[in-house]
């Protein structure tokens, strides 16, 4: 039987590492659903459509197709084709993907992606809504949190690791919008799902952050 492990929480709490090294370590799929949201924020900053222009996204998404893959245990994610993976990690994508994320019409557009991996294969999926829409179902469901001060310093660390420009309060402000955005959005805003447990990783270092989920997880499998 395939079980689901899902991960919701803001941008920069930890999310996709933690989740990547317990995919590794459980043999399950590690799913980055905040990708899917980049590939569509991607294509339509490439066609010069204004991503809070909800018409013109949604016309949009008719040329659009988004493929989710595993290539050597690493999730790559497709748009028409062409492997978009590297390039959708920029500050500027990061805001897109917050703006079209909160059309109906592009959630519902990706909705079907999300469950057909998790039906296929067990997985571990992290996003906003996958605890309280994608998969209500999930087996352990948890709703990683960390001050917006910490977020922010790891998400500048890793931009600063691949040479982006951005300062750290530039980082700071993008995620304090970004998550503001997120939560207030009409549509699968960012919560904590009824059943899910909450842990917050603020000043913990990343062995004793996946340590402490590794023994939620554990718990819960137990259940
Ligand atoms: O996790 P991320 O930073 O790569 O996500 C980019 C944006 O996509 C985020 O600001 C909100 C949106 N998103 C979402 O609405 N639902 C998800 N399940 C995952 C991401």
């Amino acid at each position: 039987m395939n079980y689901a492990i899902a991960i919701d929480g803001p941008a920069g709490a930890g999310k996709s590492t933690i989740a990547k090294i317990l995919a590794k370590e459980l043999e399950l799929i590690y799913v980055d659903t905040g990708a899917l949201y980049r590939t569509i924020g991607c294509h339509i900053l490439r066609q010069g459509i204004d991503p809070a222009d909800e018409a013109a996204v949604v016309a949009a998404l008719d040329g659009i197709k988004v493929e989710l893959v595993h290539r050597e245990g690493e999730q790559r994610v497709l748009l028409n084709g062409e492997d978009v993976s590297g390039e959708i990690r920029t500050p500027a994508i990061s805001m897109a993907a917050s703006r079209v994320s909160a059309i109906p019409a592009v959630r519902a557009f990706l909705l079907q992606t999300q469950r057909d991996i998790a039906a296929t294969h067990s997985v571990v999926m992290d996003g906003r809504d996958i605890g309280t829409v994608i998969l209500p179902n999930a087996k352990v469901k948890i709703f990683l949190t960390a001050s917006p001060e910490s977020r922010a310093t790891r998400r500048f660390a890793e931009l600063q690791e691949k040479g982006d420009p951005a300062t750290y309060e530039e980082v700071l402000a993008d995620m304090i919008k970004r998550d503001y955005d997120d939560s207030h959005r009409e549509i699968a805003p960012l919560r904590q799902a009824e059943d899910a447990v909450p842990v917050d990783t603020s000043g913990d270092t990343l062995e004793q952050s996946v340590a402490r989920i590794r023994a939620v997880v554990r718990q819960q499998l137990e259940k």
